[in-house]
């Protein structure tokens, strides 16, 4: 007789949302590394550089929800604000991001011009 034994990260959570600004973006799911990796996914660009949580570009604001870290962190941090590049949500999170809009989203001059007549 064979014993079937299945482990995988507590079924019953739910994955929490991400949003930005209070736009929800994301539910993040253990498919990505990490809350970097998540939001590149969807287009949303923030500025990293070491992806270790070693030089603090990639700092975002939180304005609600919190984080747990997956590498502990070198750079000091206030209580409101994260590392993407080493960290996932904890709770359903809203980021403080200013967010680009992708280019197929921006306005042409001509249909400018044309809102404009
Ligand atoms: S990219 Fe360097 S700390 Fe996140």
């Amino acid at each position: 007789m064979s014993l079937l034994i299945l482990t995988c990260n507590n079924p019953f959570k739910k994955a929490p949302i991400v949003s930005i600004n209070g736009q929800p973006v994301l539910l993040y799911t253990d498919n990505e590394a990490n809350l970097l990796e998540a939001l590149e996914l969807k287009q949303i660009e923030v500025f990293s550089e070491c992806r270790n949580g070693f030089c603090g570009s990639c700092k975002t604001k939180i304005n609600q929800g919190s984080v747990k870290y997956i590498n502990d962190p070198i750079v000091e941090l206030e209580a409101n604000e994260c590392l993407p590049c080493c960290c996932i949500p904890d709770s359903n999170l809203d980021l403080d991001l200013t967010v680009k809009k992708p280019a197929n989203l921006q306005m042409s001059k001509s249909t400018l011009e044309t809102c404009v007549d």
